[in-house]
């Protein structure tokens, strides 16, 4: 049996999910959204494509939970989309009120679905989800650290003229200005990135990446990313249906890891065929410690907020 995917939301991260999960054939698509037509078009243009680019899985657009249910995983991706001056914390309440509406729907239908959050800001949104769903932490997470290591794997690659397949590294703390790309866990080709780059070079980099989804936003205007954001989500259902034990960065549910308790951050974990199997907990020297807390904090001011 094909594995389900739902995929809420059909705006550009939505669509682009769906659009790369049948490419992958990962599984059956039902692409769900509250605009009429909207998921049923685009659905059905990408049921189309099936012949062309030699795919049978089953691509649906709807409106309707009933659609959703039994789907194995569930990628969230609806909400209001960043615009040009707008923090993602501007979106906080907004975006509750879908998330909130949203998860209590599709765990009423696929209580055994595993779900990963995009919608932001993610790391209170995935809060949101866990405390609305019900389910085990294991299996609500936050699509962030991908996206946001992706950038950094990027950034450096292009300034050492290298493939971006060498550069190896992690950003820990929330989705947002404070995250924390780890230069010491930094590698290329298995060489500390600190011996192949000055440091103000490096120092450049990670403040590009902590600005990455603006940089993107104050080009397109009218959103936000989704090229990058839809490739690392589906990397992330990929590593759970294939059971891959990918360590990843990712959005988890902390209970005392890295002394953080009761909230979402993002740091490594291993993700397999039961979703988060394990938080990897790395040594952090005082600093980096320090600068994941503040991160925390911030996330906490937000979840405060909202009271999930
Ligand atoms: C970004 C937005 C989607 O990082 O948060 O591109």
């Amino acid at each position: 049996m094909r594995k389900k995917i739902t995929v809420v939301g059909a705006g550009n991260v939505g669509a682009t999910c769906a659009h790369r999960l049948a490419d992958k054939q990962l599984g059956d698509v039902v692409l769900i959204d509250i605009l009429e037509g909207v998921p049923q078009g685009k659905a059905l243009d990408l049921l189309e494509a099936g012949p062309i680019e030699g795919y049978d899985v089953r691509v649906k657009g709807t409106n309707d939970f009933a659609d959703t249910a039994n789907s194995d995983v569930v990628v969230m991706t609806a909400g209001f989309p960043r615009k040009p001056g707008m923090s993602r914390d501007d979106l906080l309440k907004a975006n509750y009120d879908v998330v909130k509406g949203t998860i209590e729907k599709v765990a009423k239908v696929s209580p055994e679905a595993f779900l990963i959050i995009v919608t932001n800001p993610l790391d209170a949104m995935a809060q949101t989800a866990l405390k609305v769903s019900g389910f085990s932490k294991n299996r609500v997470i936050g699509m962030a650290g991908v996206l946001d290591t992706a950038r950094y794997r990027t950034f450096i690659a292009e300034a050492l003229n290298v493939s971006v397949q060498n550069v190896q590294g992690f950003v820990l703390g929330g989705h947002g200005d404070t995250m924390v790309p780890v230069p010491r866990y930094t590698t290329v080709a298995g060489i500390p990135v600190g011996e192949l780059m000055p440091k103000d070079k490096l120092d450049a980099i990670i403040d590009r990446t902590r600005k990455g989804g603006a940089e993107i936003v104050n080009y397109l205007k009218t959103g936000s990313a989704f090229y990058a954001p839809s490739a690392a989500a589906v990397e992330m259902v990929e590593a759970i249906f294939y059971d891959r034990k990918k360590i990843l960065p990712c959005t988890a549910y902390l209970e005392g890891e890295y002394g953080i308790n009761g909230l979402f951050i993002g740091v490594p974990v291993k993700l397999g065929a039961r979703g988060i199997e394990e938080i990897i907990q790395i040594k952090l020297t005082a600093e980096e410690q320090a600068a994941l807390q503040k991160s925390a904090d911030a996330v906490k001011e937000l979840v405060d907020v909202i009271g999930v």
